[in-house]
This record gives structure tokens, sequence and C-alpha cells, in this order.
């Protein structure tokens, strides 16, 4: 369907009662792990809706334009309260970091399938082993500290082993940057999937912000405080891919559309009859702010809106397991690096002034915590917790030998032989 062309809820009748805001949380023990990760999805694009038109009032001095920013400004952030308290309160701290980096694995999946800028995809397929390690990291302390079977949370559908080691995630900042996509050639697609992935990107940071110290555990903490940093650098990459040259009204257009079309998204997977209603309700307030944004654009600029977002509706989040898919591009990209001119290298091409090494000896010498993690579970358990299948666990050690750095290790990295070990004790029975 052409949204530009559907009418939606008119602005004015968005305003909701305190009793419609909050409403009944889904339960733990029973909701599909794919309906957590799209209320954690949602929260963050609205997140994002709602601090952009902060910057963007900030940048103007259109009182007319101001007064309709801030009208809409409200309803977003009516919408994300409703959204981020679907959450139950019997789910911990830790149960929901799970969700987040199941959402982070998956959907950077799913965009990068679905990507049609090369570079943009590469982008994507590297943050994802990122992620996908850190999941592995925190399962540990979910089992250690809340005896948490991690597919409790996930369901089976996201596997749970080392990925590119944590403590090679930290980088000098600046070589995160991307190179910017062209706003005048590059496809809606890769507009939408891009702020898509910076809305999860930027949540989960600010989740482990605001949550990391809620543990009496100070290696959990650390732990947070670690990875947190790492989300910090995610956010750097994936928003430097835009181009910096829009216009304001031009990223209030996208950012518009890219709630459209996620909702839209949501409301066509979801199995929850209550999360599904709320969907569509939101899919619709989300049309009414489009077409705000689209007479803006026209009254301004006197720009088509269709020439930025074009004529049909993306999928900017569609969940389903994607472990084929990871499997491949953790056993091929495993060793892959950031280099300082916005590319990509392996680590035996890395010079041994390469900027990073410098921040990752510094940030490790105490020891990292995400290392810590694997020590202590192994201590308690004999080995580190792991699910995946039989074939793919016994390939740890083997990952680790290619994905670790020789230079600048952490004085606590556990090692390969470790690992090889690991390798012999089959996973404990209840992660199978
Ligand atoms: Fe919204
Ligand atoms: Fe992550
Ligand atoms: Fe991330
Ligand atoms: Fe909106």
């Amino acid at each position: 369907m052409n949204v530009l062309k559907e009418k939606g809820i008119p602005i004015e009748k968005q305003i909701r009662t305190w009793h419609d805001i909050v409403k009944r949380p889904y339960n733990r023990m029973d909701v599909d792990c794919y309906t957590r990760t799209r209320q954690i999805l949602m929260n963050g694009i609205e997140t994002e809706a709602w601090s952009f038109k902060h910057c963007f009032v900030r940048k103007s001095s259109d009182m007319d334009l101001n007064k309709l920013i801030v009208n809409i400004r409200r309803i977003e952030d009516m919408q994300q309260t409703t959204v981020n308290w679907l959450s139950p309160v019997n789910q911990t701290v830790l149960d929901t970091t799970l969700g987040y980096e199941q959402v982070a694995v998956d959907l950077t999946a799913w965009l990068a399938q679905n990507e049609p800028d090369d570079y943009v995809k590469e982008t994507f397929n590297f943050g994802l082993l990122e992620d996908f390690d850190h999941l592995y990291r925190y399962a540990q302390f979910a089992y250690l500290i809340e005896e948490t079977n991690p597919n409790e949370i996930l369901q089976n559908k996201t596997d749970v082993l080392i990925g590119r080691p944590t403590q090679n995630h930290h980088n000098d900042n600046g070589i995160r940057i991307r190179k910017p996509y062209d706003k005048d050639k590059t496809s809606p697609v890769t507009k939408v999937n891009i702020l898509t992935l910076i809305s999860g990107e930027q949540q989960t940071h600010n989740y482990y912000a605001e949550h990391g110290f809620m543990y009496g555990n100070t290696d959990l903490k650390r732990l947070y405080a670690e990875i947190c940093d790492v989300e910090e650098e995610h956010v750097t990459m994936y928003e430097t891919l835009i181009d910096p040259n829009e216009s304001m009204l031009e990223k209030l257009l996208i950012h518009e559309f890219t709630e459209v079309c996620n909702y839209y998204n949501c409301y066509k997977d979801e199995t929850d009859e209550k999360l599904k209603m709320i969907w569509e309700e939101f899919m619709q307030m989300e049309i009414g702010h489009l077409q705000v944004a689209a007479d803006l654009l026209q009254k301004y600029e006197k720009r088509d809106p269709e020439e930025i977002i074009g004529t049909e509706l993306v999928l900017p989040c569609h969940f389903e397991s994607q472990k084929e898919y990871v499997t491949n591009i953790l056993e091929n990209e495993v060793d892959k690096r950031l280099g300082e001119k916005e590319n990509y290298m392996k680590i035996n091409e890395l010079p041994s002034s390469w900027v990073s090494y410098k921040v990752q000896e510094k940030t490790a010498a105490d020891g990292a915590p995400s290392e810590q993690a694997v020590k202590l579970a192994a201590k308690s358990t004999g080995r580190d917790i792991a699910c995946a299948d039989e074939k793919l666990l016994k390939k740890q050690s083997e990952l680790l030998e290619r994905g670790l750095e020789k230079e600048a290790q952490a004085p606590n990295t556990v090692s390969t032989d470790k690992y090889k070990k690991f390798d012999k004790i089959l996973p404990l029975n209840f992660l199978k």
C-alpha cells in the first residue's frame, strides 16, 4: 500500500486517558519470545521519535511549526510509556537483557539479509557478531545469579555461544564512524533499516546505563559497564551511515515513515491478540503523524515526499530464528575488525600501530568483565553456559583461536585450551 494516501487517526484525536496509556503487561511465563522482542524494539523506536523531536525544536525558531511538533512529541511519549510498560514486574533485569540481545541478533540478521546497499549490509553483519557475543556473556550471569536457563527467555530461537570476543569490541571511537549514504540515491529501504537499528541499539545502551547498577555483584556491574560502552560504539557506527545533509523536515518524514513500517510489521506478525490491537492502533496514529510530516515538507521545502520514502511499505522488523545465517557470518567473519579508513580488515592485516589497541590495553588493564563472566561460570559448573547444536558448540575453541586478537589481551582472558576442555564436557542437561 502507498501509505501516503492513507488517512490514519488525526492528531487531535490521539490524546488518550491514563487508564488507556497504562495497559496490563504480558505474562513472563507464556509470552512468545518474539512478542517480547517486538515490544523491546518498539520502545526504542518511540524513544528515538521523542528525542528526535526535542532536537528538532531546539534548532527551530518557527513558532507555528514548533507548536505542531511538541504536540506530536507528547503523543510519541505516551506511546513509549504504553509500550515499555507492557514489561511484567517479575521479568528481571537479566531476563530483559537477554531479550535485548536477542532483538539485536535476530533483528540485525533480518535487516542484513534485506539490505540493498552492500556497505550498509557489511556494517550490519559486523555489529551482529558483537551483539551475539554479548548474549553469550550475559547468559553466564543469568545462570549464575538467577539460575536462569537462557532458553526460558530465548525459547531455542537464538544460539548462545562465543562470537567476536567482547574484549575486542572496544575501539578508538573515531574509527567506528562509517561512510554515509547519499540521500538522493539511496533506497527508502536502507533509510528505514538504519533508523530502525539505531533505535534498537540506542535503547539497549540506555537500558544498560540505567539498570546495570541494579545487581549487588561487582563483576556483573562491570560487565554492564563494558557492554553499555560497546552499545555506545554501535550507535556511533550506525548513525554515521545516515547522510548528514538531510534537512530536519526530511528526517522527520523518515522517522514517521519508519514508525509506520515497524508498527505495520509488528501488527502483521503478532500472535498475542492484545498486543496486535495496540500495534494496529499505533500504526493508525503514525499514519496521522506521517501526513503532517508530508504536508510540512511540501509547504516549507516544496518537495514531494514520495521522492524520499517511495510508495511502498518496508518490513524492517520481522523476527524469526536466524541460527543458520548467524552461524554462517560467525564462521566467516569472526576475525574481522574496523580499519582506520571507514573500511574492514582481518586481524592479521592490522598494523601494530592500530589505534584501537591502545583503547583495549587501557580498558582491560585490570581484566575484562566479559572474560570474568565465563571464568566464574566455568568455576561453578565446569564449563561455560552455551546453547547450540553439538557440532557448533564443539567449534568454540577454533572460533576463539581465529577471533581473538593476540595483541592487547586482557590478563584474565579465558584461553583456547580452556575452551578445548569445555568442548569435552557436554552442556548442562537443562540447556538442551
Ligand atoms: Fe510514535
Ligand atoms: Fe549488544
Ligand atoms: Fe549492539
Ligand atoms: Fe510518530
